[in-house]
C-alpha cells in the first residue's frame, strides 16, 4: 500500500523526507515523490521506480526548505507513471498532497464539485489539492488568498472543508504555499505523528520516523491534525482532543511488521481491511463496477491458476456457479499448459488467478488460453505485473503488498473478487441481490470477529504435536479445507492433506489412527449432515476430529473432541470466517514447532519459474 511522510522543523527537510521514504519501502510501491517547500516556493519531483532513483535525481537539485511531504505509490487507480505519482498539486501549484487509501466517490465529485478543474492524473488523490483550493478561496478575500501568509487555522479549515466531500479512505499530508506546517488526517488509513525538539514527523507508521524519534502519537480514526515547528493541534469532530504519546521500545524491524512478530501475522490481521479495500474498490452504492462487460456474453469461463491460487479459484466455481450459473471450468497452470486440452475460446472467459502477476505457469496458461481465442482476464495484487499486460482486462484485488511467502490476505480478497464477479453475472431479482451484497458487505467485520474472537493458540498446541493429519470439507469449503492444508504444510512442514470429506472412506481411511488428527470444516449448509456422518466415520476409526463450526451451533460437539468457533454466515459466505481461522491455525501451528513462518524453507514468494 502506498506510503506518506512529512517533517516540519529547524532542520532540512529533504534529506529526512528521503531516509523516511526509504525505511517504508517494504510496504512495497512503484512510483516515489517529494515536495519541499521554502518560503513559498514548492519545489517537488517523482519518479517511477525505485527510491534510490528519486535520492539520485535530487543529489543536486538545491531543494532547500525545512519542510517537506513525501510519498511512495502502491498503484490503485491509474498506472504506475511520473504523473500519477504523487504528490498532487491543485491548478495553481500552490496546495501540494500525498494520500495513502482510496476515494470511492472521486469520479462523481470531478463531474460535480471540480467539473471546471484541469487534472493531470488518473488518480482519485488529485481531486484533494483541488478541493482544498476551492475551499481556501471561498474562505479568505483575495488579498488573504495571495498574502502569502496564510494561518494553521485558515488552512485547516480549508482542508477539514474539503474532506467532508470525500468517501473512502485517507491519510493524507497537506503543504500549502504561504503556511509555515503541515495538516494531515486520517479516515480508515493509519497516520502517526513522530515527536521531536521542535520539530514533528508525520508518517503512515512508525518505521518511516524511528529514526528520528521514538515518541509517537498513534492519531485515532477521523483525527485531523496540524503541525508547526513549535506545535501540534489535534481535533477530531470539530473539538481539539489530546492524543498520549507512546515511547515505542521496538527496532526497525519490528516496527515494518507494525508490532507483530511475523509479517504472516500482520497479513492475517489485515484480512478485514483487504476485503473492505477490494470491496471499496469495485462496489458502490450497491452497484458492481469491474470494468469487464464483455464478460456478461461468456457461455462459460475457465479458471487457470496454482496453489492457494487454485483453491481460490475453485472456490469461485462454487461461487459463481451458485450465483450465476455459468459454467466454471478449473485448471491446474501447470497441468492445462501441456494438456490436449480441447477448447473453442470463442465463446469463453479464461481468467487468471495470481497474487503476484508474474507465476509463471499461469502466464503460460494465459498465453495459451489467447491462443484458443479466448478474451483473457488477469485477477492479481500487483498492479503493472506481467499478467496485467499479457491479459485483455484486468481485476485487481486491494490487498496491499503482502511480504510473507504464505498467501493470506491476498487470498480472501481473491474470494471477495469471485463474490462480486458471480452477483455481477447473476440475474436474480433485485431484494436477493440486494441481500447479497449486504451480507458482502458484513464480511470485513465477520472476519475481525473471528481474529477478535476465535481463540486458535490453543487448537495450535494441539495440533502441534502431530506430524500428519487431514483437513475435510465439502461443497464450498472443500477449496478452503484444502487452503487450509497447504497453509499449514507450508509453514509448520507437519504433513497436512486436503480432503473432500466423502473421499475418506474410499483410500485414506486407512492412514487414520490416533497420531492423524483431523480438521473438519462443519459450518452449516444443504449437506451438513452428509459432512457430520463423514465425521462420525472418522472418529469411528479412532482419529481425533476438531471441527471449525458455528457459533450457535449445540449439535457438533457431542461429535468431535473439540470445536473453533466462527461467526455465522449464510453458507455461501462461510469461505470467509472459515479461511480467516484455517490462517491463524496455520500461523500458530507453526510458531508452537519454532518455525521460521515468514520465509518457509524450499518456498519463493512468487514462482516464476515452470
Ligand atoms: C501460497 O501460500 C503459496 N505461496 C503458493 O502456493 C502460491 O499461492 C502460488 O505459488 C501461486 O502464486 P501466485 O498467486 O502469485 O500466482
Amino acid at each position: 500500500m502506498c506510503g506518506i511522510v512529512g517533517y516540519v522543523g529547524e532542520r532540512e527537510a529533504l534529506p529526512i523526507i528521503l531516509k523516511a521514504l526509504k525505511r517504508i519501502e517494504y510496504r512495497g510501491y512503484d512510483s516515489c515523490g517529494v515536495l519541499v517547500q521554502n518560503q513559498g516556493e514548492m519545489m517537488g519531483h517523482k519518479e517511477v521506480g525505485a527510491i534510490d532513483c528519486l535520492i539520485s535525481s535530487l543529489s543536486k537539485s538545491g531543494y532547500e526548505g525545512k519542510i517537506a511531504i513525501g510519498h511512495s505509490r502502491w498503484a490503485t487507480h491509474g498506472a504506475p507513471t511520473v504523473t500519477n505519482a504523487h504528490p498532487h498539486l491543485d491548478c495553481n501549484g500552490e496546495i501540494a498532497v500525498v494520500h495513502n487509501g482510496i476515494i470511492e466517490n472521486y469520479q462523481s465529485i470531478k463531474e460535480g464539485v471540480l467539473c471546471d478543474c484541469i487534472f493531470q492524473s488518473e488518480t482519485d488523490t488529485e481531486v484533494i489539492p483541488h478541493l482544498i483550493n476551492i475551499c481556501l478561496k471561498s474562505k479568505l478575500s483575495p488579498t488573504e488568498l495571495h498574502s502569502g501568509e496564510l494561518n494553521a487555522m485558515q488552512v485547516k479549515e480549508a482542508v477539514k472543508e474539503a474532506l467532508s466531500y470525500l468517501r473512502g479512505s485517507y491519510a493524507i499530508l497537506v503543504a500549502v504555499k504561504g503556511f509555515d506546517g503541515l495538516v494531515a488526517a486520517r479516515k480508515e488509513s493509519p497516520l502517526i505523528v513522530g515527536v521531536g525538539d521542535r520539530e514533528f514527523f508525520v508518517a503512515s507508521d512508525v518505521p518511516a520516523v524511528l529514526n528520528q524519534t521514538n515518541r509517537i502519537i498513534f492519531l485515532e480514526e477521523e483525527d485531523l491534525v496540524v503541525v508547526e515547528k513549535d506545535s501540534i493541534y489535534i481535533e477530531n469532530g470539530g473539538s481539539e482532543v489530546k492524543r498520549e504519546e507512546s515511547l515505542i521500545e521496538w527496532t526497525i524491524e519490528d516496527a515494518e511488521k507494525g508490532g507483530y512478530e511475523h509479517f504472516m501475522l500482520k497479513e492475517i490481521h489485515e484480512e478485514p481491511k483487504a476485503i473492505r479495500d477490494t470491496l471499496m474498490g469495485y462496489l458502490t452504492e450497491g452497484r458492481i463496477n469491474l470494468g469487464l462487460d464483455f464478460i456478461v456474453d461468456a457461455e462459460s469461463i475457465l479458471l487457470v491458476a496454482c496453489g492457494t491460487s487454485y483453491y481460490a479459484a475453485l472456490c469461485g466455481k462454487y461461487i459463481i456457479e451458485n450465483l450465476a450459473k455459468i459454467p466454471v471450468r478449473i485448471e491446474v497452470a501447470s497441468e492445462f499448459n501441456y494438456s490436449d486440452f480441447v477448447l473453442d475460446g470463442s465463446k469463453v472467459v479464461a481468467m487468471a488467478i495470481t497474487q503476484s502477476g508474474e507465476t509463471a505457469d499461469t502466464l503460460t496458461a494465459l498465453k495459451k488460453a489467447k491462443g484458443y481465442g479466448c478474451k483473457t482476464v488477469a485477477i492479481t495484487n500487483v498492479l503493472g505485473s506481467s499478467a496485467t499486460r499479457l491479459a485483455d482486462e484486468t481485476i485487481y484485488s486491494r490487498a496491499g503488498p503482502e511480504i510473507g511467502v504464505a498467501a493470506t490476505k491476498s487470498f480472501i480478497t481473491q474470494l471477495t473478487i469471485f463474490y462480486l464477479l458471480g452477483l455481477f453475472l447473476s440475474k436474480m431479482p433485485a431484494s436477493v441481490f440486494a441481500e447479497h451484497i449486504n451480507e458482502l458487505k458484513r464480511m470485513p467485520q465477520i472476519a475481525q470477529r473471528v481474529l477478535d474472537e476465535v481463540n486458535i493458540q490453543k487448537h495450535a498446541r494441539y495440533l502441534s504435536k502431530y506430524e500428519h493429519t487431514f483437513f475435510v470439507g465439502r461443497g464450498i469449503n472443500l477449496p478452503i479445507s484444502l487452503e487450509g492444508a497447504l497453509k499449514l504444510k507450508e509453514i509448520s512442514y507437519i504433513h497436512a492433506e486436503g480432503y473432500a470429506a466423502g473421499e475418506l472412506k474410499h483410500g485414506p481411511f486407512a492412514l487414520l489412527t490416533e497420531d492423524t488428527p483431523v480438521i473438519a470444516i462443519l459450518t452449516r449448509d444443504d449437506i451438513y449432515e452428509k459432512t457430520l456422518g463423514n465425521v462420525k466415520e472418522i472418529k469411528a476409526r479412532g482419529s481425533p476430529v476438531i471441527a471449525i463450526a458455528e457459533e450457535d451451533d449445540e449439535e457438533v460437539e457431542k461429535y468431535v473432541d473439540d470445536v473453533i468457533r466462527v461467526p455465522r454466515t449464510s453458507a455461501l459466505f462461510s469461505p470467509i470466517p472459515n479461511t480467516v481461522a484455517l490462517h491463524l491455525l496455520a500461523y500458530w501451528t507453526a510458531k508452537e514447532r519454532g518455525c521460521e513462518i515468514d520465509k518457509p524453507r524450499n518456498l519463493a514468494k512468487s514462482v516464476t519459474v515452470e
